[in-house]
């Protein structure tokens, strides 16, 4: 089976390649990213010259290439992770947000109605329900996201249901919750904190750091993601919960022991660093996942707890500093003095 896998330099992306590789002996990818800040060849370098790997520079928003490539290529799948991801810049600029995730999931959508797929995997997320103060929702939950970033993953879905409806393209979409695990940039709360509690940098918490969020292990979402390949139903809805529900102060101090004991520091110290700060715009306060529909029709529930996700990941932070330093260019520092100035650092 050829799969389209796009964005997959990234985070989720480049950890799903290595996972389908071992996992996948009949599944061959072409990787296809634009290679913006957040993407890192760097993250794939053990699978560059596997066989059944294929690395294509380009844009999803680029109907032209798009097309040709489709042509070419004759893809039995298409597994969409590519994004503009980070909510922090969504509420700074909103428009790449719409032009990657909005334009170019159209523009694939597109060329899978021209030229015949089995199945289109939209990696959508939780975000898109917007906030929850109790209880959890369901793939049948209304749309109600809060950021720039969360409507365009919410628009993209709408546009995925509606190409599924009119012209038969064989959607799936997934909705998973807040992944970490290694290769993950830091901007995001897990690697951000990581990396400032290695630096003996300020921690800079949001707001009350009350908010909670639903911790996901990397690779249990890419063993999700892979049953939903596999055995998905067209047409539907799939939330992927971590089902580790923790208040971001809780992840702080968690990080702030683990890092403390793997480097023989007082963790103590590493707290002293904790600040809180100007609240996100707009954040949402709690997001909750029910996760029964793929627990019941696919067998999926996670197998990594929160615990030995965090103590896992901060061990490859730990073994790959030069990987974190190499990956924050002059354009993530550009990003930052942005940031200072509305006051969230
Ligand atoms: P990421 O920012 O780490 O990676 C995004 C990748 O997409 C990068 O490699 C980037 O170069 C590439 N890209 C961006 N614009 C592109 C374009 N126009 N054409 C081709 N490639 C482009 O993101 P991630 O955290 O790995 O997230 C992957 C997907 O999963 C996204 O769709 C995101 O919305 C979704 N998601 C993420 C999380 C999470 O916690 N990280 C949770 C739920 C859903
Ligand atoms: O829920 C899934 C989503 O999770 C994905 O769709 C997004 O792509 C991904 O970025 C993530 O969004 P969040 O906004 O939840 O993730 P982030 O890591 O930016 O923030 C997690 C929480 O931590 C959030 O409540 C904001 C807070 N935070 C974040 C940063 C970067 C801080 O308190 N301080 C920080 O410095």
């Amino acid at each position: 089976m050829k799969l389209l896998v796009t964005g997959g330099a990234g985070f989720i992306g480049s950890n799903f390649i290595r996972y389908v590789l071992r996992e996948n002996p009949d599944w061959g990818i072409v990787n296809l990213d634009k290679l913006t800040y957040a993407g890192n060849l760097e993250n794939l370098k053990d699978v560059e010259t596997h066989p059944r790997y294929r690395f294509v520079r380009g844009d999803i928003a680029d109907r032209e290439f798009i097309n040709e490539l489709f042509q070419q290529e004759h893809f039995d799948v298409v597994v969409n992770f590519a994004a503009e991801s980070h909510v922090d810049r969504s509420i700074l600029d909103a428009s790449p947000f719409l032009e990657t995730n909005v334009k170019g999931t159209q523009v694939l959508l597109e060329a899978a109605k021209t030229y015949g797929i089995q199945k289109f995997v939209q990696i959508s997320t939780d975000e898109v329900y917007g906030s929850i103060k109790e209880g959890q929702f369901t793939e049948t939950s209304p749309l109600r996201p809060s950021s720039p970033y969360s409507a365009s993953k919410a628009a993209a879905d709408l546009l995925c249901m509606a190409y599924y409806k009119t012209f038969g393209v064989p959607v799936v979409i997934t909705r998973s919750s807040n992944n970490y695990g290694p290769y993950q940039f830091p901007e995001k709360l897990i690697p951000l904190m990581i990396r400032n509690a290695l630096q003996g940098q300020l921690l800079p918490v949001y707001g009350t750091g009350e908010n909670v969020r639903d911790w996901l292990y990397v690779e249990d979402n890419c063993k999700a993601i892979t049953l939903v390949v596999e055995q998905g139903r067209i047409g539907e809805v799939y939330n992927i919960g971590g089902g580790e529900e923790r208040k971001n102060i809780e992840i702080v101090m968690l990080l702030c022991e683990l890092v403390a004991e793997k480097m023989g520091k007082s963790s103590e110290d590493l707290k002293k660093l904790i600040t809180f700060v100007k609240d996100r715009p707009g954040h949402d306060f709690r997001y909750a996942l029910d996760s029964t529909k793929i627990q019941n029709e696919l067998g999926w529930s996670p197998s990594v707890s929160l615990e030995e996700g965090l103590s896992r990941t901060v061990d490859w932070y730990l073994q790959n500093r030069e990987w974190i330093e190499r990956v924050v260019s002059g354009e993530y520092r550009e990003y930052y003095s942005r940031v200072y100035e509305q006051g969230w650092r």
